[in-house]
């Protein structure tokens, strides 16, 4: 090891201890009514580094009866509160304040989001910033909620109010631990609901300092609550919850058809962002560079963690051989090791279960006649759930590694003949989150924009994410669309009054 790198590692190992001194000073407790509570059982539980394997810091672990408080406490600042009765205005510093807040601990949160969720510091920077922006769009919006006037009848004057649900059942994975925040709290907050946020239990961190902000933003009592917990005990009983107005939930499809059911006895308002397995289309006339570069971009960053991952990478056949031999080049590439050093271009993946999952995908590939180009095992240091960058060629579109969400570093390479091909194929999929197309033909980009079953389609770049874009799945991709004016809808609901005249 030259000195630079060792020079590296102690300011890495620095960063790392700082972080876990700062963890271990949040409080192990639970945000309910503007103060922070002991879990009733007195319970808490460990999150670990996934770079290394090692406690980081202990969370109380909120239950069944932390949920009903919450959601008490909710509905109290939903109900009787001034949260949904104040000046659009008024709401519009306070979300400025929570971005202010998060922009003014950039680094801090960095280091807890790459120390709880493994991604490399500057992906963690990255969505540091990028939560920043969603408050701040969303800010921009509590002023702009219209209703409508109605031409009715000449004697009636008719005309719509856009309302806040109510409490919203916020329940988030651990990919995005903090951007994750921002799309759900800051949609609810902008149109005046109140928020019981279930942060996932692999990463609880980013969330209990959010809510240290809450406090310091000076947020009324009980509009914004944390509990920290398991997803079948706290999660479940917030999702069930007969106060709870809304659910919004991000996560496995699996979980979201749970969510969906026990929003049945109340008929609740559901969000669901769930798995994808995005088609990322390569035309033989795309510039190889770019979209060899974009294809990388789409699995391996965040470990191919990402609901929108390209997953499936569809590859005209005139360019295949060539194609896969620039990618495997790139994955080779990928520094794979401690997130904290600079030099790291992939951390692990989140936990020993998601390692497992994604080995046991890597060997099911391999079985059903897939060949790996690079990867498929472990590497990284002797410590931690690190698994290489993976490039599989010769799949067939048929097999398990193609159909479903591994939600790793690992990328399918399938053989396309034209147009007509790739579309077929890349919607044969139970999934439509995403989609990419990487041509310079102009009327073929229109043309496959139309025909790819997706709620977002990117053009010579992926995974383009804007808080002025809606965002979310057809098929079993979800229901409903974040982001954007759209996500609107998801958090409003409209009264149609009609006045005598
Ligand atoms: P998960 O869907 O179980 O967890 C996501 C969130 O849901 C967490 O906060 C968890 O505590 C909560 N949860 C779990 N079970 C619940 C229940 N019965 N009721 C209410 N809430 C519940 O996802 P998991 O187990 O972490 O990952 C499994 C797979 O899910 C991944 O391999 C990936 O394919 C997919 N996934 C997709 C994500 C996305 O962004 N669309 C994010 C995370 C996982
Ligand atoms: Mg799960």
């Amino acid at each position: 090891m030259d000195n630079s790198t060792s020079s590296e590692k102690v300011r890495a190992d620095e960063q790392r201890r700082r972080g876990c001194e700062v963890a271990r000073a949040l409080p192990k407790q639970l945000l309910i009514g503007g103060r922070w509570v002991d879990a009733r059982s007195g319970k808490t539980f460990e999150t670990i580094e996934p770079a290394t394997e090692q406690v980081v810091a202990a969370v109380a672990e909120g239950g069944v009866e932390d949920i009903d408080e919450a959601v008490r406490a909710a509905r109290a600042a939903f109900d009787d509160g001034p949260w949904p009765r104040m000046r659009p205005h008024q709401r519009t510093r306070y979300l400025f304040k929570l971005a202010e807040l998060i922009e003014a601990h950039h680094e801090e949160l960095a280091t807890l989001i790459t120390l709880d969720n493994g991604k490399p510091l500057a992906e963690a920077r990255a969505e540091v910033s990028r939560t920043a922006e969603v408050f701040v769009y969303y800010a921009g919006w509590t002023t702009k909620i219209y209703g409508e006037t109605h031409p009715s009848e000449p004697a009636l004057f008719n005309y719509t109010l856009r309302e806040p649900l109510g409490v919203c059942g916020q329940i988030i994975p651990w990919n995005g631990p903090l951007s994750m925040i921002g799309w759900k709290v800051g949609p609810a907050l902008a149109c005046g609901n109140t928020v019981v946020l279930k942060p996932a239990e692999q990463t609880p961190l980013p969330a209990l300092r959010f809510g240290q902000f809450v406090l310091e933003a000076g947020l009324p009592e009980g509009v914004v609550n944390i509990v920290t917990g398991f997803g079948p005990t706290a999660g479940a009983a917030l999702a069930r919850h007969p106060d709870v107005d809304k659910v919004a939930f991000t996560g496995s499809t699996e979980v979201g058809r749970e969510i969906l059911r026990a929003s049945v006895p109340d008929l609740k308002r559901v969000s669901l962002e769930l798995g994808g397995k995005s088609p990322n289309i390569i035309f033989a006339d795309a510039e190889l560079g770019p979209s060899v570069a974009g294809a990388a971009f789409g699995i391996f960053r965040n470990q191919g963690q990402i609901c929108s991952a390209g997953s499936r990478i569809f590859v005209q056949r005139e360019i295949y051989d060539e194609f896969a031999r620039r990618l495997t080049q790139t994955a080779e590439g990928i520094r794979l090791g401690d997130p904290f050093q600079t030099e790291t271009t992939m951390g692990p993946l989140i936990s020993a279960e998601q390692y497992e999952r994604v080995l046991g995908y890597c060997e099911a590939g391999r079985r059903d006649g897939a060949k790996v180009e690079t990867g498929g095992e472990r590497g990284g240091q002797s410590k931690g759930y690190f698994v290489k960058p993976t490039v599989f060629v010769d799949v067939d579109n048929s097999m398990r590694i193609a159909r479903e969400e591994i939600f790793g570093p690992v990328a399918s390479l399938i053989p396309f003949t034209d147009e007509r091909d790739a579309a077929l194929q890349g919607n044969e999929t139970i999934y439509g989150l995403a989609a990419a197309i990487w041509t310079r033909d102009v009327s073929r980009v229109h043309r496959l924009a139309r025909a790819l079953k997706a709620g977002t389609v990117w053009v010579n770049c992926y995974n383009i994410i804007d808080p002025v874009s809606p965002f979310g799945g057809y098929k079993q991709s979800g229901i409903g669309r974040e982001l954007g004016k759209d996500s609107l809808d998801l958090y409003t609901q409209v009264k149609s009054v009609f006045i005598k005249l």
